[in-house]
């Protein structure tokens, strides 16, 4: 097999950002440049000679080619082994379990997670290590700066991998495993639930509605689902993944998935209804009439995991990012564990789990995983929920209210400025942070600010610092705004804020959260005066 090293200019701007590197389909399509980053991110880890990696991803546009590509640059580069999702197929936390089940060295997961695909839409690349998390920040920091300096790269000169058939073949001296991209994680999602229980509700006329957004979740779903836990058929909709997912936005949040909120909110509503992502990683859970926020779902998994075989031990502790609200830390208070604090990003949570010190993680952006994988995973959380269900025989509303009336309930919402221009949201965030040390004691449209800070996370286990992790502000009366700005975006800047009214056990409980909000959203505006600063009357999205 020939070899070829292809001379090159370093590209700029191949930075990865919260999940790795993200771009226009296209941008990736220009020569060289998958080429490039691929490359360099061998060269972060030491080359890739010897080594073994998983590869796959959400099938979106350009999947399958880039598959080609990287199994001939795995090749060139001397690696001994990659496994391969049937078709190119894998969810990421397909992903994560393979890496770990086969002891690879890591993996390559292709996928723009909940961003549109299409040769016009989006495209991404993540590494993930050996414990099947994404790459810690001091590698992909590496990767950069290999991107920096990049002079060529390294490619077999091989034919196209057949990669609609399961076996093995090798390119080379490079074994190529073409695997069933769902088997081994529906064994592992039975080692961690209890099946029967689930089976018997479904057999008992429980009925659900998963909607996998033309993405990978579909055959997924479909074999656990409808196959292993005997769900009608047709439970499962838009199962089949599409290169442009139906044309739409795989996004399980109450906007993008707005015909399933419909359903639920509607008199025809099945006793659950359920979403995940591009690449399967974030989900959705919604009640009949009773939409869960990701932060309450984390929060309701994490009081009632132990009704579920894995987590009948009880939990070694807890983990969300620094935007999710507090609801979770509340029942680990009541639980006696442990509640860590960490910066957007599931790659924050792997230190944490690899150290045993928590089962369960997850953030506002609809990501809830535990220790089973180190990705975040929504049909995990999905089937965690069924198992609850199966125990617990009551409405999801019930399940909510109860909740609530035990811990008190954290209004939360998530205001998205997409898309505006750089400077504009750079200067609004600078000019906040300049801020923070005179805003305690400043009253905004009745509010008074009690505290502000900018974000740093101390690892507890490596030591390692990560400063600028977002803008802080609590208000007396347990309300919190925090200011970020998105790290995957691939179109200007795209400015969150994260809005949190706390009612205890005693308060209302059945506000809707964008009424119990209000004060704190004219307390944010008034703070920032962010319509004037960012030219927008409205945020593009709200969750
Ligand atoms: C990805 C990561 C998540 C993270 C999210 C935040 O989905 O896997 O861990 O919460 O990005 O994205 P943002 O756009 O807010 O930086
Ligand atoms: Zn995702």
């Amino acid at each position: 097999m020939n070899i070829e090293t292809i001379s090159c200019e370093p590209i700029a701007g191949q930075k990865p950002g919260t999940s790795g590197l993200r771009k226009k389909t296209r941008v990736f399509m220009e020569t060289g440049y998958l080429e490039q980053f691929i490359q360099s991110v061998f060269n972060a880890i030491g080359g890739a000679e010897g080594k073994s990696f998983v590869v796959g991803g959400d099938g979106r546009f350009f999947n399958r080619k880039a598959i080609q590509i990287i199994l001939k640059m795995a090749a060139g580069n001397g690696a001994s082994k990659v496994i391969v999702g049937q078709n190119g197929l894998l969810s990421t936390p397909a992903a994560s379990h393979l890496i770990r089940l086969n002891k690879t060295d890591g993996g390559l997961i292709l996928s723009a997670s909940h961003n549109p695909g299409g040769i016009d839409e989006d495209f991404g690349v993540k590494y993930n290590v050996a414990n099947g998390g994404p790459a810690p920040e001091g590698v992909t920091e590496s990767m950069y700066e290999q991107t920096c300096s990049l002079r060529s790269y390294k490619i077999a000169d091989a034919d196209v991998v057949d990669l609609a058939s399961i076996g093995e073949s090798k390119m080379g001296d490079m074994v190529i495993q073409v695997v069933d991209p769902v088997a081994d994680y529906k064994e592992l999602m039975a080692s961690l639930f209890d099946f029967v229980a689930i089976r018997n509700l479904f057999a008992g006329g429980f009925s659900m509605v998963f909607d996998a957004m033309h993405a990978v979740t579909g055959p997924y779903a479909k074999a656990i689902l409808e196959g292993a836990l005997g769900a009608p058929a047709g439970t499962v909709i838009h199962a089949i993944p599409s290169e442009d997912f139906g044309g739409g936005h795989p996004d399980p949040n109450p906007v993008w998935a707005k015909s399933l909120m419909d359903l639920m909110m509607s008199e025809k509503a099945p006793c659950l209804g359920a979403a995940s992502d591009g690449d399967g990683d974030r989900n959705m859970i919604v009640g009949r009439g009773a939409y869960v926020t990701p932060s309450d779902s984390l929060a309701l998994l994490a009081a009632n995991a132990h009704l579920a075989p894995a987590y009948r031990e009880g939990l070694a502790g807890i983990a969300r990012s620094m935007p999710t609200s507090a609801a979770c830390d509340r029942v680990a208070a009541g639980l006696g564990i442990e509640c860590y604090e960490t910066p957007t990003g599931w790659k924050f949570f792997g230190n944490l789990l690899d150290a045993g010190k928590v089962t369960i993680c997850g953030e506002e952006s609809a990501g809830t995983g535990s220790d089973h994988v180190r990705e975040k995973d929504g049909l995990w959380a999905v089937l965690l929920w069924l198992n609850i269900l199966a125990e617990r025989n009551q409405p999801v509303k019930t399940i909510l209210a109860e909740h609530w009336a035990h811990y008190g309930r954290d209004y939360y919402s998530r205001f998205d400025y997409e898309a505006v221009p750089s400077d504009a949201a750079n200067a609004l965030f600078e000019t906040l942070q300049g801020q923070l040390a005179t805003l305690p004691g400043q009253v905004f449209a009745g509010l008074t600010v009690n505290k502000a800070d900018e974000f740093s996370y101390h690892d507890p286990i490596d030591g390692s610092v990560s400063t600028g992790q977002g803008l802080r502000v609590w208000f007396d009366g347990g309300a919190r705004v925090v200011f970020r700005l998105s790290g995957t975006g691939t179109e200007g800047a795209t400015l969150r804020v994260y809005l949190e009214q706390y009612v205890d056990s005693h308060g209302d409980h059945a506000l809707d959260p964008q009424v119990a909000l209000k004060p704190v959203v004219s307390a944010m505006l008034t703070m920032t005066q962010l319509e004037e600063r960012l030219g927008r009357t409205a945020p593009n999205v709200i969750t």
